[in-house]
């Protein structure tokens, strides 16, 4: 049977991989392509639905996104949400102006409920609105199926042509009842079958592994992070010990971390693969030593794990395929958008390039980091590492400001472990979507006992993010943080002080360096 699709067309909205999210949460496989994908190309992948994300420009503006207008003709269904609504309008010959007033946040809504998207929909309902244009006319052939106090074409749709616009974001949670309305438009216009689930990923990949490798040799990087392990799990139960992993343990891990991914995949382990461990810490702190700049801290740690990775791989002899545990997300940000570098990140340093081999093997290429998930938990792997939190690769490296020195190596692992157990012995752990301890580069005068001190001070960052995109500030319980301030200082030592990270991203990224 035909594998389904729908197409999502981003348009530079902040909720595009959400949107794509939803749709597999619905049981259909979307995938993101930019707004500008020649027409040929996209009616190749034979999708049975379309939809236009939001994004920060202004229609009627020349240098906006546009679309190619044949598009509308293909006769498949399209979705336009907030600037994807008002472009619809637009190309169709409608009117898109600067609203009167703005809307921003939870807006009420009023709508037809005979309306395609509708049917299941109360009829005043909650959504999530943030625009400055609106659509002022509506197209002919189009007639108008909701609206707000200020916005009174907040949904439109052209039921003979299947073309359906949403002023508001039903892909966010704020929008009570908008999940019902991207089912109405899969199922009920698209008409999918809906049957992308991950049992049938896990038996899918490991035929298409099989067929790939053949009687070859494979090679994987190993992290310990939930996408390498993950990976590496998926290919071990299709091909055994025809694949190698080599786990660089960098020295640069939390708190036993290396030894648990050893426990894991190593020879005591369940999985039957060929695992080699490299202790580099002491060779990483003689190239990190004296160096504070935090991209040249990246780079030297992402080349150095190459060059390391590269030595094994030799050890081993020739290898016919790398593997990576690429997931959606690695593919989506560094493939379509065109946004400044804020920090090199991801796939530690790259692929490396004295290694020969016949093809890459990127078995989660497609998959959401949930999804990813979800895997992991069908194929066996212990919860412990299925939810680990995310983890940069270049590791407490860029959790330590300025120079890395096996002292603040300790006192970071050391407090970051006492964070982490308070946070899970207050229930909060699977509630924070990511937490960790940090170093200041920092040292202040205290008192302990009757003595001066002149010590480090220790940074604790949670946040709250749906995509690690952009984040708040964690509102963890103060009596909680003065429970962990106590043990950190009163625990660890070389710290006299424990600040706690109000920041948000923006300004701020996640990681301090
Ligand atoms: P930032 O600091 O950019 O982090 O706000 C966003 C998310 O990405 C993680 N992160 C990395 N992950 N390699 C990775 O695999 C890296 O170099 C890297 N740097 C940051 C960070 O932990 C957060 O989840």
């Amino acid at each position: 049977m035909e594998k389904e699709l729908l197409a999502v067309l981003d348009f530079g909205g902040q909720y595009n991989q959400l949107i794509a999210r939803r749709v597999r949460d619905e049981g259909v496989y979307a995938e993101i392509y930019r707004s500008d994908i020649d027409l040929e190309k996209l009616r190749e992948r034979r999708p049975k639905g379309i939809i236009f994300t939001g994004g920060p420009q202004s229609v009627y503006r020349e240098e906006s996104q546009h679309i190619d207008p044949r598009i509308f003709d293909m006769g498949i269904p399209i979705l336009g949400f907030c600037y994807g609504a008002q472009l619809i309008a637009y190309e169709l010959g409608g009117e898109v102006k600067k609203a009167p007033i703005s809307e921003y946040g939870r807006t009420e809504l009023s709508v037809d409920r005979s309306a395609g998207l509708f049917r299941e929909v109360s009829e005043r309902t909650s959504v999530w609105m943030s625009h400055t244009d609106y659509i002022a006319r509506a197209p002919e052939g189009f007639s108008i199926t909701g609206s707000t106090e200020n916005c009174p074409i907040a949904a439109m749709e052209d039921e003979k042509r299947g073309i359906y616009a949403l002023q508001f974001h039903p892909e966010v949670q704020h929008s009570v009842e908008g999940r019902k309305m991207i089912h109405a438009f899969l199922y009920d216009i698209c008409h999918f079958r809906g049957d992308w689930r991950m049992d049938s990923f896990v038996s899918d990949q490991i035929e298409a592994i099989r067929e790939k490798v053949g009687g070859g040799k494979v090679l994987l990087a190993l992290s310990g992070g939930v996408d390498s392990s993950v990976a590496a799990t998926l290919l071990s139960k299709a091909i055994g010990r025809q694949l190698s992993c080599v786990f660089v343990d960098h020295g640069l891990l939390r708190k036993y971390e290396g030894d648990e991914v050893e426990a894991v995949f190593g020879s005591t382990g369940k999985y039957d693969l060929n695992f080699i461990r490299v202790n580099a810490g002491p060779l990483y702190l003689e190239k990190l030593k004296g160096v504070e700049e935090p991209e040249q801290k990246r780079r030297i740690i992402g080349e150095r794990f190459i060059r390391i990775f590269e030595q094994e791989a030799k050890k081993i002899g020739a290898v016919d395929f790398l593997a990576q545990g690429t997931i959606y997300a690695d593919v989506v940000e560094s493939g379509l958008g065109n946004g400044a570098v804020i920090k090199s990140h991801h796939n530690v340093g790259g692929l490396p390039k004295n290694i020969e081999f016949r093809g890459i093997i990127e078995p989660l290429r497609d998959l959401f980091k949930d999804e990813v998930r979800r895997v992991g938990l069908e194929l066996g792997l212990p919860e412990s590492l299925v939810y680990r939190q995310p983890f940069p690769g270049p590791g407490l490296g860029v959790r330590i400001i300025g120079e890395v020195t096996e002292e603040k190596l300790r006192i970071v692992r050391d407090a970051d472990f006492i964070y982490r157990e308070e946070i899970k012995k207050a229930g909060l752990e699977r509630k924070i979507s990511q937490y960790f301890a940090a170093l200041s580069n920092m040292r202040s005068v205290g008192v302990m006992g009757d003595f001066r001190t002149y010590d480090y001070a220790v940074v604790l960052r949670a946040v709250e993010t749906d995509d690690f995109m952009s984040a708040e500030c964690s509102n963890i319980p103060f009596e909680i943080l003065q429970r962990i301030m106590n043990r950190i200082v009163n625990e660890v030592k070389g710290v006299n002080r424990v600040l706690y990270d109000l920041s948000s991203k923006p300004p701020g990224t996640i990681e301090l360096e």
